[in-house]
């Protein structure tokens, strides 16, 4: 079931999820909502939190269901390993119409569960490493707009804090 993407400003997104302890039906319905709910979007990440589920669970698809392989399901996720800094443009499904340049980690290894409680650990660089740090920061309650600094930040909030005054947000 595709389910609505909150947006910035709303709760759950400022919030830190909590971890996963059953791995029962409720999840795995979860999961495959979550999933629906990226590829109509259409995004590469989605976090539970964007959908008002404070857990720790992320997916992740480069391809956007284009490739099955591509599908990184990711429960109770930690970072291992994370090194250097890329510097490129992002956006989220939280915050639609807005872009900005963000620093990320140019390569990462991260370490979690399956759906089914298996452990995983992925290594990621470029985009994947970018998508890695957006959902792990989405978990800790931290959007993209508050890694921005100064200005830059105050602009994109003034104008999001307009959009939800005038009921276009
Ligand atoms: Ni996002």
């Amino acid at each position: 079931m595709i389910r609505p993407i909150l947006r910035y400003g709303e709760r759950p997104l400022h919030e830190r999820a909590a971890d996963v302890t059953a791995f029962d039906d409720d999840l795995q319905r979860l999961i495959d909502d979550m999933i629906e709910t990226m590829y109509a979007a259409p995004g590469i990440g989605l976090a539970a939190n964007q959908i008002g589920v404070l857990r720790r669970v992320f997916v992740v698809d480069l391809s956007i269901g284009q490739n099955a392989n591509d599908l990184i399901v990711m429960v109770n996720p930690a970072f291992v390993e994370r090194e250097g800094t890329q510097l490129e443009e992002e956006g989220c499904l939280s915050a639609p119409g807005f872009n900005a340049t963000v620093v990320r980690p140019a390569r990462a290894v991260l370490a979690g569960l399956d759906r089914h409680g298996e452990q995983q650990t992925v290594e990621a660089s470029g985009l994947l490493a970018r998508a890695f740090q957006h959902e792990m920061d989405h978990l800790d309650g931290i959007l993209f707009v508050d890694r921005l600094r100064g200005i830059k930040r105050e602009l994109i909030v003034r104008k999001i804090q307009k959009l939800r005054k005038t009921g276009k947000w």
